[in-house]
C-alpha cells in the first residue's frame, strides 16, 4: 500500500494508460461521497457517484457530523457502493484534515537529505506526538518573488538561499485505521490523501495568481490559499453546516432532523415565512465570511498580492441563496466549485451535477489521482 497520503497536484493532468475503473472516496464527518471515473483516451468519464449520510449509521440524524465506529463505516460504506453501483476496487481515501497537520517552514537551502533531517527536527516543535507515531510528508515549494522581494528589503543575502517546505503529517494510527477499512471493502492496494490536496485537483484550472478555497463542511470550513501551486495557508473555521441547523432548530423550536430538512430546502430564499430563517442563518454564514476575509487579507498584506479567485465547496456551500451572501461579503470573485467539468458526463445530467458539484470536489479530487497513478 501507497504510504504517501499527500502528493501535491500534478500539474500535467495526464492520465495513465490503463482504461479500468477508478474510485475515489471522500470520508467527510457527516456523510462519505464516492465517485467511480474510467479513462478513455484520455478523458476522464464518469461512471457513477453517491452520498451516504454517517448519521443513521449511529443513531443521529443526516447532516449530523459523527465519530463513527469503523465496523459501522465499512457498512455503510458497503452499502453506499451497492446503490450507487460502484464496481471498481481501485483508488484511493481522502484523510479528513483535521486527522493531519500541514506546516509550512522555511529552512536554508540545503541539500535534499540535509533538509529532511532539519524538517524531522523542526516539524518536532509543531507536532503534538512522537514524531515516531506520525508519518512525515514534505515537498519544497517553488521559490517566490515575494521571497526576492522580501531579501531586498534588508535580510540581504539570507532569504536567497532559503527554501519553503510544506511539510504534512498524519498519525500512524490514522493510516494503520484506512487500511484496515480499505481491506474490509477488498480495496486492491488504495493510496490515502490529505483532503486538501484532492480539492487542488478538482477544483484549479491553471490559474497564475492566489487562490483561495473554502470547504464549508458539517462542523468546520477549511480555508485553503493556494499560490504558484502550493498549499500557502491552511485554516480551519470552527463553524459549519450543522451549526446553521442546530442554530434553525433552537430557533424555530424544530427537532434537529426538521430543521436540516428545512434548511435544505428553503435555506436563503425569499419567501414569505423566511424571514426568521434568514436572521437566524445570516450571523452564521457572515461570521464564517468574515473570518475568511481575515485570513485572505493577511495573506494579500504579508505578501502583497491579492486573490484572483475564491472558490466555494463542500455541503454546506449548497445552501440556496449562500452564493450571493458570499458575493456581498468576500471582496474578490467568488465561484461555486464545479468538479464534475473535470469528468464527461451524460448530457441530461449537467444541471444535477452542477447543483451538487460543490459537496463532491474530494471525491473527484481522489478519483483524478487514481486515474493519473493508473
Ligand atoms: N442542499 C443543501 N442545502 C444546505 N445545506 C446542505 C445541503 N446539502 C448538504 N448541506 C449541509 O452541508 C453540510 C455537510 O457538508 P459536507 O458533506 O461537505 O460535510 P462533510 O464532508 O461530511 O464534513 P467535513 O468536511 O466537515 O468533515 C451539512 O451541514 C449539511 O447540512
Ligand atoms: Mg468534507
Amino acid at each position: 500500500m501507497s504510504s504517501s497520503f499527500g502528493k501535491i497536484f500534478s500539474k500535467s493532468f495526464g492520465f495513465g494508460k490503463k482504461d479500468r475503473s477508478v474510485l475515489g472516496v471522500d470520508l467527510g464527518s457527516s456523510s462519505i461521497k464516492v465517485v467511480q471515473l474510467r479513462n478513455d483516451r484520455g478523458q476522464a468519464i464518469l461512471e457513477t457517484y453517491g452520498e451516504m449520510a454517517v448519521g443513521p449509521y449511529q443513531d443521529l440524524s443526516v447532516g449530523q457530523a459523527v465519530n463513527i465506529l469503523p465496523e459501522k463505516l465499512s457498512v455503510l460504506m458497503k452499502d453506499l457502493f451497492r446503490e450507487a453501483g460502484v464496481t471498481s476496487n481501485f483508488g484511493g481515501l481522502s484523510i479528513p484534515l483535521k486527522s493531519s497537520l500541514l506546516i509550512s517552514l522555511s529552512l536554508p537551502g540545503v541539500s535534499e537529505e540535509e533538509l529532511g533531517g532539519m524538517i524531522s527536527i523542526e516539524a518536532r516543535k509543531y507536532i503534538p506526538v512522537p514524531i515516531s507515531e506520525t508519518i512525515i510528508d514534505w515537498w519544497v515549494v517553488p521559490k517566490t518573488s515575494y521571497e526576492y522581494e522580501d531579501a531586498e528589503k534588508g535580510k540581504k543575502g539570507a532569504l536567497a538561499d532559503k527554501v519553503n517546505v510544506l511539510v504534512a503529517v498524519v498519525h500512524k494510527d490514522t493510516v494503520a485505521q484506512y487500511k484496515k477499512l480499505s481491506s474490509s471493502l477488498s480495496l486492491d492496494n488504495p493510496f490515502f490523501e490529505i483532503e486538501t490536496f484532492s480539492v487542488m485537483r478538482s477544483i484549479l484550472r491553471n490559474e497564475k495568481g492566489a487562490i483561495l478555497i473554502v470547504d464549508l463542511g458539517a462542523t468546520t470550513t477549511k480555508v485553503t490559499i493556494i499560490d504558484y501551486g502550493s498549499v500557502r495557508v491552511s485554516h480551519t473555521i470552527n463553524k459549519g453546516g450543522q451549526d446553521i441547523t442546530i442554530a434553525l432548530s433552537r430557533g424555530l423550536g424544530l427537532s434537529f432532523p426538521k430543521a436540516e430538512e428545512i434548511k435544505r430546502k428553503v435555506g436563503l430564499v425569499e419567501t414569505s415565512s423566511g424571514g426568521d430563517m434568514r436572521r437566524t442563518i445570516n450571523p452564521i454564514i457572515e461570521y464564517i465570511f468574515s473570518e475568511v476575509t481575515k485570513v485572505m487579507v493577511k495573506y494579500q498584506e504579508k505578501n502583497t498580492r491579492s486573490v484572483e479567485k475564491v472558490f466555494l465547496i463542500g455541503g454546506g456551500a449548497l445552501l440556496k441563496g449562500l452564493f450571493e451572501v458570499a458575493k456581498d461579503n468576500i471582496y474578490a470573485p467568488v465561484f461555486l466549485g464545479t468538479p464534475f467539468d473535470r469528468t464527461l458526463a451524460p448530457e441530461f445530467l449537467a444541471d444535477m451535477l452542477k447543483q451538487t458539484g460543490p459537496a463532491f470536489a474530494v471525491s473527484i479530487g481522489v478519483a483524478l489521482r487514481a486515474l493519473e497513478e493508473e
